[in-house]
């Protein structure tokens, strides 16, 4: 996720588009960058804030038209030659969003002689429109994009300047957000409308599949077929405070509902379902290091650490790899018994954690192959390990891991079905079966958004009790360790997490009519037997909240509340579980009035011992 600004007005561009930038800082922060048209193409950019931006920009710069980008870094670390704006020739280009098949085009065009200086993704755009643009003397700078956007697979937001145009801006969208703000003779484009709302409240949506271009005369609107359409003015009433939400009382919820984009983000361009094939080209292990790992050393903390217990079954499922999840504070401290054919992944979505770093350091010692696991392009973890997979769920604001989680478990399934592949441990066609099932969780996570009123509905009816128990088996034990951990840390509910079969062994002392059990209760091996742990539950007086598959009718007889998931391949529902118990948390702590995106004694990133 990054933020995109454009101008076309009266006021100088420089110093309105760093104004803008910085209401956008909240969708990437590690590099950023602007471009002002005055006759010729004028360019600053660094690493680091806006405001390391604005304090190397010359304090006067003439120029009415102009294009700017703060990045969150999904394609080369977060560095000067890395940050936007792009520039090819006589263009210059900002993008927010990830193309796919951007090596495939880095080939042509390196082959026409184009060369490139960044890692990004985002280079292959300028230089296309530059390359179309130059090889037919009839195109126009619209023509040209246009032309290039066909050639375009993945999503993308783009604002585009060309210098013989010197007073038009043209800006395009597929599955990345771009909105117009029409003001008194000035036009905004932006991510979003955080960016223009202190000069306009008049913005029009730009849709997938549509470029607008604005210039002196006015904006015109097509489709990508060059058609003329029509587009209507929204007004809107938003403070700058609520824009940034998005309109979302929280940054947690906001964050909540955008899973459905991160997942989508964090498989694109990786899977290739029809062969039953998984791409991780991030990847420097070959096949026979893969073929030869005698077991995996999972090392991360909290919510990173739920997210490595699941990955254990996955890992011995999918790949037949035997797994270890540890705490990286005890890791680090205890006397593992580690050898080279020991893979070793650190699973950190800040990439900052000073535990896990610490842990994943004292295997260096060993000589094992190591994987990070994180969301954060550049920072210390990708240093201290061979290779590194990225999430692509875009800057986490909300202290509550939530888009993360479910970004690092997709990570998972995809390293565990890449794993099995070459270790011959799964075929093609379950792998298949799975990949198809992976491509449709966005659309079912926005099923299970969609029932938020239900599940604020139970919130609201157990907001007020002190203990909260979850409990799962097999795969939904890590996600109900997940759900009692995300309701203690925000709503400040005593919440614990059990595998449903340990109940009886102690906890199940405690259970009274006041003490509720969430009870992940989908289809899949363990499912009569979770039946039995609820009713072992309820009779001892306690309520049961079941997180269940939409067509399960047997489980209503047994329990008080049922919380449905679509149905999905029972290896994934775990994903789907995970997004209802974060619901359930926000609203238990919303009807609780927490302070919900920075809960009391928590940091984002823990940053020490
Ligand atoms: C819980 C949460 C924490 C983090 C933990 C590790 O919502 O966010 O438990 O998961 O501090 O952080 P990372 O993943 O950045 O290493």
């Amino acid at each position: 996720m990054c933020g995109i600004v454009g101008y076309v007005g009266k006021n100088q561009a420089m110093e309105t588009l760093v104004n803008s930038l910085k209401k956008l800082e909240y969708r990437g922060y590690d590099s950023a960058g602007v471009s002002v048209l005055n006759g010729n193409i004028t360019t600053y950019k660094t690493e680091g804030s806006i405001d390391k931006l604005s304090a190397i920009l010359p304090s006067e710069m003439d120029g009415k038209i102009g294009i700017a980008h703060t990045r969150w870094a999904t394609h080369g670390a977060p560095s000067t030659t890395n940050a936007h704006p792009h520039e090819s020739g006589d263009f210059s280009v900002v993008h927010n969003g990830i193309i796919e098949n951007y090596l495939e085009i880095r080939e042509k065009l390196e082959q026409n002689g184009y060369e490139f200086k960044s890692e990004t993704d985002t280079e292959v755009i300028v230089h296309l429109i530059n390359f179309n643009y130059s090889n037919n003397s009839d195109s126009s700078f619209y023509d040209a994009v246009r032309e290039s956007l066909q050639e375009l697979e993945g999503s993308y937001a783009v604002a585009i300047l060309c210098k013989e145009y010197p007073d038009t801006l043209i800006a395009a969208r597929k599955d990345s957000p771009l909105v117009l703000g029409l003001g008194d003779s000035e036009v905004f484009v932006s991510s979003d409308v955080t960016a223009f709302l202190d000069h306009t409240k008049n913005v029009v949506f730009v849709e997938d599949g549509e470029i607008v271009s604005i210039d002196s005369s006015g904006v015109n609107y097509t489709n990508f077929d060059g058609q003329n359409i029509q587009k209507e003015i929204t007004t809107i009433d938003w403070d700058v405070e609520a824009a940034e939400k998005a309109g979302y009382e929280h940054f947690m919820l906001k964050e909540i509902h955008e899973q459905v984009s991160a997942i989508q983000d964090t498989f694109s361009g990786k899977i290739f379902e029809l062969e039953g094939k998984i791409k991780l080209d991030e990847l420097n292990l070959d096949p026979k290091d893969i073929t030869e790992i005698e077991r995996i050393e999972i090392i991360a903390c909290g919510t990173s650490w739920n997210a490595g217990l699941l990955a254990k079954y996955l890992f011995e499922k999918i790949a037949g790899v035997h797994t270890d999840v540890s705490t990286s504070s005890e890791f680090r401290y205890g006397d593992p018994v580690m050898r080279n054919d020991v893979l070793t992944i650190a699973i950190t979505q800040s990439g900052e954690t000073a535990d896990t770093l610490a842990a994943i350091r004292s295997t260096n010692q060993y000589g094992c192959n190591s994987i990070a696991i994180t969301n954060v392009v550049g920072s210390t973890i990708t240093r201290e390990t061979e290779n590194v997979l990225y999430t692509r769920a875009g800057p986490e604001i909300g202290v509550a891991a939530t888009k993360t989680f479910t970004s690092q478990l997709l990570t998972l399934y995809l390293l565990a079905i890449y794993f099995g592949r070459i270790r011959y441990q799964i075929s093609a066609e379950d792998s298949r079966e799975l990949l198809e099932a992976i491509k449709r969780l966005p659309g079912q996570i926005q099923k299970v958004l969609e029932q938020r009123n239900q599940i604020k509905e139970c919130a609201v009816e157990y907001s007020d009790v002190a203990d909260f128990f979850f409990i799962g088996r097999y795969l939904n034990y890590p996600i109900a360790l997940e759900g009692a951990l995300k309701l203690k840390e925000i709503s400040y509910i005593h919440a614990e997490g059990y595998a449903a079969g340990e109940l009886k062994h102690g906890p199940i002392a405690l259970l009274t009519k006041d003490t509720p059990v969430v009870a992940i209760a989908t289809h899949g091996n363990t499912y009569e037997k979770i039946l039995s742990n609820i009713k072992e539950v309820k009779a001892r007086s306690a309520k049961v909240i079941a997180v269940a598959d939409e067509d399960d009718r047997e489980i209503r007889k047994y329990v008080d509340t049922v919380l449905k998931i679509p149905k999905t391949h029972e290896l994934l529902s775990p994903i789907l579980s995970a997004v209802v118990l974060q619901l359930l948390a926000y609203y238990v702590a919303l009807e609780r009035g927490c302070a919900i995106d920075k809960p009391r004694n928590l940091a984002k990133s823990v940053t020490v011992e």
